[in-house]
């Protein structure tokens, strides 16, 4: 296509960094949130579709008006009922709003409550799309350490107690407590309550991102601050990115009408994608319950595989704690490593990471960390892949000192 016509001096000075074009996927790919492809139920969707198609298809024909603005009626009845099964939650479908995935959820919470200048708390290693997204809006973000159990409750207080003295209300405490991303913790119900206290004392909402919470390994999950809050200032959002498929673009947000109504008005989409709601209600009303067992235990055993092979190229260079549950492992490799510099090599190799630095309010911290998804790379990708990572690991920094045993 011929480009001779000069866009540059229209774009507007905020606009982001141009993208880099796509060059087609790394070979081995331990990066982004992607899912395991061998457990994506293919049949199953295929069976919805076709019975839904039949039935409902016609009301294709309207912009969604057959269920109103909020997304396809039956999707938001079946999470209705699962959100008070898992999460105990008590909302009915009306207080759910289907949205193009829960990073739209995070596009449409900050559109309604973020201003330049204001300020908000997030954990301090947390997902890069809410951090790059605030930085985008200019907010402040201020960091809280994580330990074993999530969102370190001592630091959250002495921070808000420092911003109350500075006459800082944050807006919102953003956390994602069920299975956190990229720490893999799950914050205990004791914790839970804290940290509501801490959130009704100081009048600071939560935001809460439960887009892991059918990924545990332990079959119960704590419940979800939203259902635990005795005064609604809990914003809860979740996806179908992580239990069924990232591509569908399906996630929904949970919150009262006061919030709801004003999120409407900013949803100028016209609705989500339609067709993808009304495949998903037909497939997990009937089916979700089992296939989300089957989806555990293969991400499961890939985990499994992954630290396997950590610590035999690695050794004790690579520390990790088994994640609760989900689809990453954060590891810690020696201070001497820089992993946005191990990211350049290894891509260079073929092999795909997420540097530490792109998941965390704290630069230093996060230095020698890096973010591995084992979801979507089969068992061998990932012992060929860490085999790989631990080779340019070792040529670029000295680390591992020893391969597999070897000298
Ligand atoms: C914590 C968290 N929130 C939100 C998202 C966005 O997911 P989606 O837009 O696919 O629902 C992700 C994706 O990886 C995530 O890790």
């Amino acid at each position: 296509m011929t480009e001779s016509f000069d866009f540059t001096p229209l774009f507007p000075p905020e606009l982001p960094a141009a993208a880099v074009k796509w060059t087609g996927a790394p070979r081995y790919n331990f990066t982004g949130g992607n899912n395991d492809a061998g457990q994506v139920p293919v049949d199953g969707l295929m069976a919805a579709a076709d019975a839904v198609l039949r039935r409902e298809g016609r009301t294709l024909a309207t912009y969604g008006l057959a269920s109103g603005p909020q997304g396809y009626r039956p999707l938001r009845q079946f999470l209705a009922a699962k959100l008070k099964r898992d999460a105990r939650i008590s909302c009915s479908f009306d207080d759910i709003l289907i949205v193009s995935g829960s990073l739209q959820a995070l596009d449409l919470v900050n559109g309604v409550l973020l201003a330049k200048g204001d300020t908000v708390i997030v954990e301090e290693d947390t997902y890069q799309g809410a951090l790059t997204r605030l930085a985008r809006l200019g907010v402040n973000t201020v960091g809280i350490p994580l330990d074993r159990n999530g969102m370190r409750m001592d630091a959250l207080a002495a921070q808000l107690a420092n911003l109350k003295r500075r006459d800082i209300r944050p807006k919102y405490i953003y956390t994602i407590p069920t299975v956190q991303n990229p720490t893999g913790t799950i914050m205990p119900e004791e914790r839970r309550s804290e940290l509501l206290g801490l959130s009704e004392e100081y009048r600071v909402p939560i935001f809460e991102d439960d887009c892991y919470a059918d990924l545990t390994w332990e079959e119960l999950r704590p419940p979800a601050l939203h259902a635990m809050s005795k005064t609604g200032g809990v914003i809860h959002i979740g996806s179908f990115s992580k239990s069924i498929a990232p591509a569908l673009r399906v996630g929904f947000i949970v919150a009262g009408w006061q919030i709801l109504s004003r999120i409407l008005a900013l949803k100028t989409d016209a609705g989500s994608g339609a067709l993808e709601q009304m495949v998903l209600a037909e497939f997990c009303a009937p089916h979700f319950a089992e296939h989300i067992p089957k989806l555990r235990r293969s991400l499961r055993g890939k985990l499994d595989v992954l630290m396997e092979t950590l610590n035999e190229q690695f050794g004790t260079a690579a520390e990790f704690d088994t994640p609760k549950g989900g689809i990453f492992l954060w590891v810690k490799l020696p201070d001497s490593v820089d992993t946005l510099k191990l990211f350049q090599s290894a891509l260079a190799a073929g092999v795909a990471i997420n540097p530490g630095p792109e998941w965390s309010t704290n630069g230093a911290h996060s230095k020698s960390r890096m973010r591995l998804c084992f979801a979507n790379p089969s068992k061998e990708e990932i012992r060929q892949g860490i085999t790989t990572l631990a080779q340019i690991c070792r040529t670029t920094f000295g680390v591992p000192s020893r391969i597999a045993n070897r000298e």
